[in-house]
């Protein structure tokens, strides 16, 4: 684990001295823009560090409803809700629908934040294969008298795979199935506006698909939202413990949202060039024919077989100032993994240096 002793960018300051930095969720580069920073500073002087009350009693500052009315005309959607964090929204999702379904099909790979999300309630969880429509398709046939519910990732966020929701939102469809996807690594990232997966695969006004989205990775602030019919929000601020009964999030971190929700609209050319990016790196991981996934995300994975060899590169990259962690987060992997991330700010020659590094790496050891 890095000790950070500066804010991310694409190179960071750990103990004495400074590292190229492949890694983390920062991949628009806002995290430490100039226009975030300075919104927040003026949200702090204003109103100091935490208004210390839930959204629901005194916490609702006019930050908390810019930001949700920017998010909502962001997606196009009759409303949006902000929450203190992205894992709170599944279960926000999951407890807001528990009339409309009886069984949960889940991705097999899905984050723990919709394992966490699983209503107390709900006796009926099956995994499907991940990424596997037809597995999906064929567990719903076997389970013909369930009310289901299908969610899954929209990104996966250790392998960068981008799940076919094309394919699951029509089987769903076919059994009456609404369709949860967490958005964490999709918003601002995939989709021509950068509304995530469903505009990826042109379902951003699909009828029963939602997002659990978040603020804390491409958009370079914090926070959990959700946008939706009026109907469902409206739902959410009656309903839920997570928006009641939750301090509010500071508006120093809302402002920043504000600003990034601007950003993100008014700079389209970020999300190409984070794309041009990704193509750059993952054309020279291929050309060193590394193992990862076939995917247009900026989570380049390189697996392997052997924790050893995985951790041996993750040093490796650090002796050569590089940070890319080796990683096994609580997901059900049989693989080990180096996980790789791109923003919008690398330069040609930042990428070109990681790929001469792993080259030489390769060169020098033999990995499974
Ligand atoms: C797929 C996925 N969902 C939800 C979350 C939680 O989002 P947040 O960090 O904004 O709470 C994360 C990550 O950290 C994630 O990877």
């Amino acid at each position: 684990m890095v000790t950070l002793k500066s804010g991310v960018g694409t190179t960071i300051r750990t103990e004495d001295r400074d590292y190229l930095y492949f890694a983390g969720n920062n991949y628009l580069g806002l995290a430490n823009h100039p226009a975030l920073v300075q919104e927040s500073i003026s949200a702090l002087q204003r109103y100091g560090v935490n208004v210390s009350a839930s959204r629901q009693t005194t916490g609702t500052s006019e930050l908390h409803l810019e930001l949700e009315q920017l998010l909502a005309i962001f997606k196009s959607k009759q409303d949006a809700i902000v929450f203190a964090s992205g894992y709170m929204g599944n279960k926000i999702l999951l407890d807001t629908l528990a009339d409309r379904y009886s069984a949960l099909f889940i991705d097999s790979m899905a984050h723990a934040s919709i394992r966490d999300g699983i209503p107390k309630g709900i006796r009926h969880v099956f995994f499907y294969d991940h990424c596997n429509p037809d597995h999906l398709g064929s567990l719903l046939k076997q389970h013909p008298t369930k009310r289901p519910l299908v969610i899954t990732d929209g990104i996966f966020a250790l392998t960068g795979e981008i799940a076919p929701l094309d394919q699951l939102y029509a089987i769903a469809q076919k059994h009456h199935a609404p369709v949860i996807v967490d958005d964490a690594h999709a918003t601002g990232v995939l989709g021509r506006t950068g509304k995530g997966t469903p505009e990826h695969f042109g379902l951003e006004q699909a009828p029963n698909l939602y997002q659990s989205e978040t603020l804390s990775k491409a958009f370079g602030s914090y926070g959990g939202f959700i946008a939706a019919e009026a109907a469902i929000i409206q739902k959410i601020r009656n309903g839920s413990a997570f928006f009641g009964a939750s301090t509010a999030l500071p508006p120093a971190i809302v402002a920043a949202g504000c600003a990034s929700v601007r950003l993100i609209q008014e700079h389209p050319e970020l999300r190409q060039q984070l794309a041009d990016n990704a193509t750059q790196l993952r054309a020279g991981i291929r050309s060193l024919e590394l193992e990862t996934t076939d995917s247009v995300a900026p989570i380049i994975p390189l697996f392997f077989e052997h924790r050893e060899n995985a951790e041996n590169l993750s040093n490796f990259l650090e002796t050569h100032h590089i940070i890319a962690p080796a990683v096994n987060y609580p997901v059900k992997m049989n693989r080990y993994i180096v996980r790789i991330t791109v923003s919008a700010s690398h330069t040609p020659e930042q990428i070109e240096k990681l790929i001469t590094t792993l080259k030489n790496w390769k060169n020098n050891h033999e990995c499974h």
